[in-house]
């Protein structure tokens, strides 16, 4: 089993992130110089993805232009010689084959991954959450479609998380196979303290079999009044198997204002052109404060 398709799910309305995302979609608010999205094909790409389906709406247009050319800009820089430039925005054009289909109606994760039905077609494939940014040595999604590829099965992300927002997530019943890998035997959405199962929870990383097609199909809607993945790949479980890698590197929620935050400083403080400037700027602020 080969896994060469991505879906990135960014059809959300990015509440927590307001007023900004009333206008900018959330996956094009800038870390540092890229827009977050831009981290997430990355790390897609390092997997071993060649094509990639994005899930937008009405309001998030900017997303297909930036991945798009750019003649004017391109030739401007000619003109003035900025040769670097070029090659920047060129490149983000040319990271990967990148699809877009439209979610019609925020109605929903499980909603959403189901849009992707027709390009995913009877592969497995990976699905990478367009909030959540990964920093780790091997990339996240290689370390599941490692296991995925072993196992031919279906493998979530889990990390611990602290029961005091586990209930943000979701909770799994798990099985140890081997070091840092677990059969998962149940989900539960949004869980109440009474429902919490593990410490584990799901943070971003997916990789499905089309089956999950069939049961998003039918899948009445769950917490909050939407199609809920988690209820998807509960009922998943119940059929085939389903693994859960506890993944190696450090995760950023980057749908909620600390989240994004601590990704800026964290990246602003590894980037080549800013990271002794941002140091100094820190200190600094530290010792006046
Ligand atoms: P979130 O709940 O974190 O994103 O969904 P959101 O709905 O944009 O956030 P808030 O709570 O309003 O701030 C997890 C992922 O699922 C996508 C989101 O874009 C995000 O990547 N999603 C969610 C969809 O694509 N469609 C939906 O209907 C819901």
């Amino acid at each position: 089993m080969k896994i060469k398709k991505a879906v990135i799910p960014a059809a959300g309305l990015g509440t927590r992130m307001l007023p900004a995302t009333k206008t900018i979609p959330k996956e094009m608010l800038p870390v540092v110089d890229k827009p977050s999205i831009q981290y997430i094909i990355e790390e897609a790409v390092a997997s071993g993805i060649e094509d990639i389906l994005i899930v937008t709406n009405r309001a998030k247009s900017a997303m297909d232009d930036y991945f798009d050319y750019h003649p004017e800009l391109e030739e401007s820089l000619k003109r003035a010689g900025k040769v670097n430039e070029i090659e920047t925005v060129r490149r983000t054009a040319d990271l990967a084959n990148i699809f877009y289909v439209r979610q019609k109606e925020t109605k929903g994760l499980g909603h959403a991954i189901w849009r992707a039905k027709h390009f995913v077609g009877d592969e497995p494939f990976a699905v990478l959450l367009g909030d959540d940014i990964m920093v780790s040595e091997t990339p996240v999604m290689r370390q599941l479609i490692d296991l995925a590829e072993e196992y031919s099965c279906s493998v979530v992300g889990v990390q611990r998380v602290s029961r005091e927002v586990i209930g943000k997530y979701c909770t799994l019943g798990v099985k140890p196979v081997k070091e840092r890998c677990y059969d998962v035997t149940e989900l539960i959405e949004k869980p109440r303290p009474e429902q919490v199962i593990s410490d584990f929870a799901i943070l971003g990383r997916y990789v499905l079999t089309p089956a999950i097609f069939d049961v998003l199909e039918d899948l009445p809607a769950g917490y909050g009044g939407e199609i809920q993945l988690t209820d998807g790949l509960n009922a998943l479980c119940q059929n085939e198997r389903m693994l859960a890698c506890d993944f190696e590197g450090k995760r950023y929620d980057t749908g909620n204002l600390r989240g994004y935050m601590e990704v800026t400083i964290d990246m602003a403080l590894e980037h080549p052109e800013i990271k002794d400037w941002m140091k100094d700027f820190l200190r600094s602020k530290i010792e006046n404060s």
